[in-house]
């Protein structure tokens, strides 16, 4: 018999499951969770996974997270399954895919380029050139944002 903790069900909203562990504060905060936007919401952290030894869970209630939003998620958590719930029915599961191009969450670690520049600030603006872990390539100055620099920007 499985021996996995367990969380209550949500009626309505979005399940992010196998979360690498302990990353769950990051997708929070890509999500919004500092200016509140998250309402709702409960973490599981390092819980026992029977594919992946540990996992973070996220599930947000009464609210379906979007595309954009989970594109981005995963530059922190490749492996993580989206699931969202209509009647406690899980009714979409979706492996995130991380898109072809990254947008504003994410800043440019050259502090010459135009990005940072504080005069005239411009979205940054990232090509992905490698996945798990995530390497991107600044598309205004080239420089290569490494899985660890990206990281810590969510620290
Ligand atoms: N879940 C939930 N509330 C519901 C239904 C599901 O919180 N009403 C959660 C489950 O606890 C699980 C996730 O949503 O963390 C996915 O549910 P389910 O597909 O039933 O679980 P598994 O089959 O174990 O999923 P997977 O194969 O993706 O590991
Ligand atoms: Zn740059």
């Amino acid at each position: 018999m499985k021996s996995e903790l367990k969380i209550k069900a949500i009626e309505n909203g979005t399940v992010i499951d196998h979360i690498t562990a302990n990353k769950s504060l990051h997708i929070l905060k890509i999500l919004g969770l500092p200016d509140g936007k998250v309402k709702n919401v409960t973490v599981a952290m390092n819980v026992s996974s029977s594919e992946t030894g540990r996992k973070d869970i996220v599930k947000i209630e009464n609210r379906e997270i979007d595309h954009q939003e989970l594109n981005q998620i995963a530059l922190i958590a490749p492996k993580a399954t989206i699931n969202i719930i209509r009647d406690y029915e899980v009714i979409k599961k979706d492996k995130i895919i991380l898109p072809e191009e990254i947008t504003s969450i994410i800043k440019c670690t050259n502090a010459k380029c135009i990005t940072n520049y504080v005069s005239e600030p411009i979205t940054s603006k990232f090509n992905v050139i490698e996945t798990q872990p995530s390497v991107l390539r600044c598309h205004y100055c080239g420089k290569l944002i490494k899985h660890e620099d990206i990281e810590k920007q969510f620290e």
